[in-house]
């Protein structure tokens, strides 16, 4: 985190790097506070805090517990850290919020489990109806839906996968490759930046066209 404070700060902006547990309401509501005193506004919220959290993929190995943490994490959390920012946007009448879904969430995916799959469902539902609510106020609300993009939590749970299962991963991707990092990086920031000023409500598949709805 120091590290990502510094290198704002090398381009000449203003930062400044908290911890918070987004499962805790009352931390997350303090800590956008905070944030706004120390910077003046809050502008652009991207909620990323989730994953699987080291929960197991197959159904028999799930226990209720496993369910608790990616629904407290992944849907509680994303619900925590926009309804904190909100009253801030709405002050100013201007706004943008993405949260993160994905693609185990907008099809049954093989590389992670039901918890994940509900929990990232249940983003889109909560990015629509917040987009729903906010936009009278001036604040856009989107969601990306990445998929396979191997930073260090993924690679381990794709090593762990069968070749056969790779191999079908792979053959899915019409692009017919694995993104770089950046691949996911640039649409949060199309979906955050007033290039997507009349955009709100949408959910944007980065997955190389391994889903494709209509
Ligand atoms: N990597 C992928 O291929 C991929 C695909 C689709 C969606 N996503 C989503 O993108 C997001 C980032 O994933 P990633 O692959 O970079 O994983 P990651 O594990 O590198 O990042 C997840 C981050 O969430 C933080 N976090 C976990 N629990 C938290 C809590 N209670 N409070 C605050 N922060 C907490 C972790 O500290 C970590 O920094 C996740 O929401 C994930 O579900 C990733």
């Amino acid at each position: 985190m120091a590290e990502t404070v510094r290198t704002i700060e090398r381009i000449g902006a203003r930062a400044s790097g908290h911890v918070v547990d987004v499962r805790d309401h009352e931390a997350v509501q303090a800590l956008m506070q905070r944030v706004y005193d120390e910077h003046g506004s809050l502008d652009i919220l991207i909620a990323l805090a989730g994953g699987s959290l080291g929960t197991p993929r197959d159904l028999d190995d799930i226990t209720p517990e496993d369910l608790d943490l990616v629904v407290d994490v992944n849907v509680k959390g994303t619900f925590h850290c926009c309804r904190s920012v909100l009253p801030f946007m709405y002050r100013a009448r201007r706004g943008a919020i993405v949260t993160t879904s994905s693609i185990g969430g907008r099809q049954p995916s093989p590389v992670t489990g039901v918890p994940y799959a509900a929990s990232k469902a249940a983003i889109v539902g909560m990015t629509k109806k917040l987009a729903k609510e906010a936009g009278s106020h001036g604040v856009r609300v989107n969601s990306v839906a990445p998929g396979l993009f191997l930073t260090g939590r993924l690679q381990g749970m794709f090593d762990a996968m069968e070749e056969s299962e790779r191999r079908d991963v792979l053959d899915s991707i019409p692009l017919g490759r694995v993104p770089e990092i950046r691949e996911a990086v640039d649409p949060v920031l199309f979906l955050a930046g007033d290039e997507s000023s009349y955009i709100t409500g949408v959910v944007l598949d980065i997955n190389g066209g391994r889903f494709m709805p209509l």
